[in-house]
């Protein structure tokens, strides 16, 4: 079901070609400009071509033909040509109400479905026991959203946490763990077998063990070693460090179900850098069979510099010479499970774009090795959310951020915000927190995915839990809203046609040519996994919302009968739409407030 935008265009194409131009003269947009909501643009080039073979035709000769063509056209209500000769474009409204109908009754919201691929989301990617910072954050957000864009295009798409458990950090654990707690079993070299179920710690144990061991190790060389032995023993499968591994897994994956639960982020896998290690050694041996690794200074390598490139690419690193496993190998054994486990046909990695050069890395070796197409890896790369000093953001304290934390300061900040603006103050407490938490979590999100990803943003929670200007809360009062104008219509019995929708204002109109740009919106968002241009979208269309209903008054008496029953049914439309766009960032609006 084509959106009025594209139905014009290939009406323009048509035309152009019919006058003997070229088919792509005949492109249409959106007006930014005056008050036709399209343009054609084509008429000044056609002039130009027309000169290049000796004829006088002006740009305006151009149109005038094209307009010829299309005035009588039932989806046009009137072209005119503007300045040097762009045709204006104005649907007729016989046309805008049909595809209002059009888009109440697509069960798809107006978003093309496509041929569906599998495709596995790298997303997430909290190391055990380090605590998370901004990066895990907003890889979780901008994942979490571009998993839902993509489901909504009809792909199946599955996320993985893809959990940092295999580096030095384990050692660490495992080191200052014994020296805690020498006379556990795990560290008895004799015994291999039978150790207890239940975990000898906890998550604040881990949370206190890994900083003490890395401070420790920073300060002093035999204590780093005794972590790196640690790492090395755990690698080669140590039995009792084996077993220790996967108490610390289950006790951190039990607490970031928590934290990314809290932040409404879901994954379908959870499963780390550990679990791929059984695959390594088959992976080594196919690798040197296809003859692309090489032996380096006592490390095995794969060289993926390429002769065009610019820049320098080092080589990928499959095994120190000390013959340590290292997060290149675990990346590439991770690309051999999930070839063999799920067969994707794209793997998209939402993870800092500071780890850019690893993934180009990996990307190359991985094509090396015939097991994807450089096009099916796509590293989708993001900038830091930094503090007032321009640093990425920290605590007061100066630490690494926790999640937790950082939720409880927008929290904090939306139910100041409630308060001052006596948002709810006749709702009781618990619905009131419920309302706050909702606010915040949508004023963090809609403030990292607002900005193209690749941009750095400032923390500010004031600003982000304003309910004026482009931000989350605002959003979420114009669906508020919508459901409250609708609850009023069921209270007093105004039920209403879903299915006519008049659109005799000017208002209703450029709500519904808003409306209209969903599909075209979701599917740039998706091609190069962009969530912003659909933060864009849901912003329009909520401030064409806005002017619409300071225009046109629904439930009011002296509203007609039919037009409250044709405005309910463009604000259900817009509510709709709002909600889905909303989910597809990830964002959950509250029933009222
Ligand atoms: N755990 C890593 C980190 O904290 C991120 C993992 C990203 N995903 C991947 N497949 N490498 O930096």
């Amino acid at each position: 079901m084509p959106s009025i935008l594209e139905t014009f265009d290939e009406l323009f194409r048509e035309a152009f070609v019919n006058i003997g131009y070229p088919e792509e003269l005949g492109g249409v947009q959106e007006s930014s400009r005056g008050s036709a909501p399209y343009q054609c643009n084509g008429a000044m080039r056609a002039a130009g071509i027309s000169k290049k073979q000796g004829k006088h035709i002006t740009p305006s000769d151009v149109a005038l033909s094209v307009i010829e063509k299309l005035q009588d056209h039932p989806m046009i209500n009137k072209l005119e040509i503007g300045g040097p000769g762009f045709i204006n474009i104005y649907p007729s409204i016989i046309y805008l109400r049909e595809r209002a109908s059009e888009l109440l009754l697509d069960e798809n919201y107006g978003i093309k479905q496509e041929p569906p691929l599998s495709v596995i989301i790298d997303y997430g990617g909290a190391n055990v026991a380090k605590p998370m910072h901004v990066g895990h954050l907003r890889s979780a957000v901008i994942g979490e959203s571009i998993k839902r864009i993509l489901r909504a295009q009809g792909h199946n798409v599955i996320g993985d946490v893809h959990m940092g458990d295999w580096g030095l950090q384990m050692g660490h654990l495992i080191s200052e763990l014994r020296i805690e707690q020498p006379s556990l079993s795990y560290f008895d070299g004799d015994i291999t077998s039978g150790f207890p179920d239940t975990s000898p710690v906890t998550m604040d144990d881990l949370a206190r063990l890994y900083p003490q061991a890395s401070v420790a190790a920073k300060n002093n060389h035999e204590r780093m070693e005794l972590s790196r032995i640690a790492t090395a023993e755990l690698q080669s499968g140590r039995p009792g460090y084996r077993a220790l591994l996967e108490h610390f897994i289950s006790v951190s994956v039990a607490a970031l179900k928590v934290g990314y639960g809290k932040l409404g982020v879901e994954f379908d896998l959870w499963k780390g850098e550990a679990c791929v290690d059984p695959l390594i050694p088959e992976m080594i041996k196919e690798l040197k069979l296809k003859k692309i690794t090489e032996e380096d200074n006592g490390a095995l390598i794969i060289r993926v510099q390429e002769e065009d490139d610019k820049l320098e690419i080092p080589p990928v690193m499959l095994l120190a010479s000390s013959g340590a496993v290292l997060y290149h190998t675990t990346d590439m054994a991770t690309l051999v499970d999930r070839k063999e486990t799920n067969k994707p046909d794209r793997i998209i990695y939402v993870v800092d774009q500071r780890q850019a050069l690893h993934f180009e890395q990996v990307f190359r070796a991985a094509s090396k090795a015939g097991w994807f197409h450089p096009d099916q890896l796509y590293h989708v790369g993001f900038g830091t959310m930094n503090g007032k000093d321009g640093k990425p953001f920290k605590t007061r304290e100066g630490g690494v951020l926790r999640l937790e934390d950082l939720l409880d300061i927008m929290n904090a900040s939306a139910k100041n915000r409630l308060e001052e603006s006596g948002i709810g103050i006749s709702f009781d407490s618990k619905e009131r927190s419920e309302i706050a938490r909702k606010v915040g979590l949508a004023a963090l999100k809609f403030a990292d995915l607002q900005n193209q990803r690749l941009t750095n943003y400032t923390f500010d929670p004031v600003r982000f839990t304003s309910f004026e200007g482009k931000t989350g809360p605002y959003l979420l009062y114009a669906v508020v809203r919508i459901k409250s104008i609708l609850r009023k219509a069921a209270s007093a019995s105004i039920d209403f046609d879903d299915k006519n929708i008049e659109l005799s204002h000017s208002s209703e109109k450029e709500l519904l040519i808003a409306l209209d740009a969903f599909g075209r919106s979701t599917s740039n968002a998706a091609s190069k996994y962009l969530p912003h241009i659909l933060c864009d979208h849901v912003y329009r269309v909520a401030q064409a919302f806005s002017r619409f209903y300071a225009d046109c008054p629904i439930l009011s008496e002296d509203t007609p009968r039919h037009l409250q029953s044709s405005r309910l049914s463009l604000a259900k439309l817009t509510l709709l739409q709002l909600e889905m766009g909303l989910y597809m960032l990830g964002i959950e609006a509250p029933e009222r407030m």
